[in-house]
């Protein structure tokens, strides 16, 4: 086997390799940009979406949360949040997180913890707005179910 496998050919596996995973490479990306618009709802982000999204990373919302099944698994999905509990109903939903954000921390014992972040009624809206964009994202049915 040693004298069988030359340097020549360690170059062409080298060089052979390189150009195939770059050429896939190319087309996934090529593939990716396509996709894109399709699917992210970007048509949606209004300006109090982008408040939200703003309000999420200052908060850190992700160093619990997932969403679209991304970040720290201590505290549920939220993707679908406005679907779990608003029922499509976009009213219903902005009161549920209103209340939520209010009423934490829950102190149930034995019950994980939310801090209070001690939002006002407009930022606790913009949140809500950004997680109903983030609701009607294209993501393969995922999460697989309700409960996130
Ligand atoms: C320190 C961890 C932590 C952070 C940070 C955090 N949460 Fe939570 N969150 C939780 C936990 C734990 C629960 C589940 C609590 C329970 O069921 O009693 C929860 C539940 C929720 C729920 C209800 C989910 C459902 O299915 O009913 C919403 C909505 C929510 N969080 C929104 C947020 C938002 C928005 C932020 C950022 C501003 C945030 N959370 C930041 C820990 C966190």
């Amino acid at each position: 086997m040693s004298e069988s496998f030359t340097k020549g050919m360690a170059r062409n596996i080298y060089y052979g390799g390189s150009i195939f995973f770059f050429l896939i490479f190319l087309a996934l990306t090529f593939h990716t940009v396509k996709e894109m618009p399709k699917r992210d709802n970007r048509e949606n982000i209004t300006e109090a979406v982008e408040r939200g999204k703003h309000l999420w990373e200052k908060n850190n919302c992700i160093g619990c949360h997932t969403l679209i099944g991304e970040g720290a698994y201590f505290a549920p999905e939220l993707m679908n949040v406005y679907d779990r509990r608003g029922g499509g109903n976009e009213v219903a939903f902005k009161a549920f997180l209103n209340g939520w954000m209010n009423a934490q921390p829950l102190n149930i014992p034995g019950r994980r913890q939310m801090p209070n972040f001690h939002l006002n009624d407009q930022e606790i809206d913009d949140l809500a707005e950004f997680l109903i964009w983030t609701s009607k994202l294209d993501a393969n049915n995922w999460p697989p179910n309700i409960e996130g």
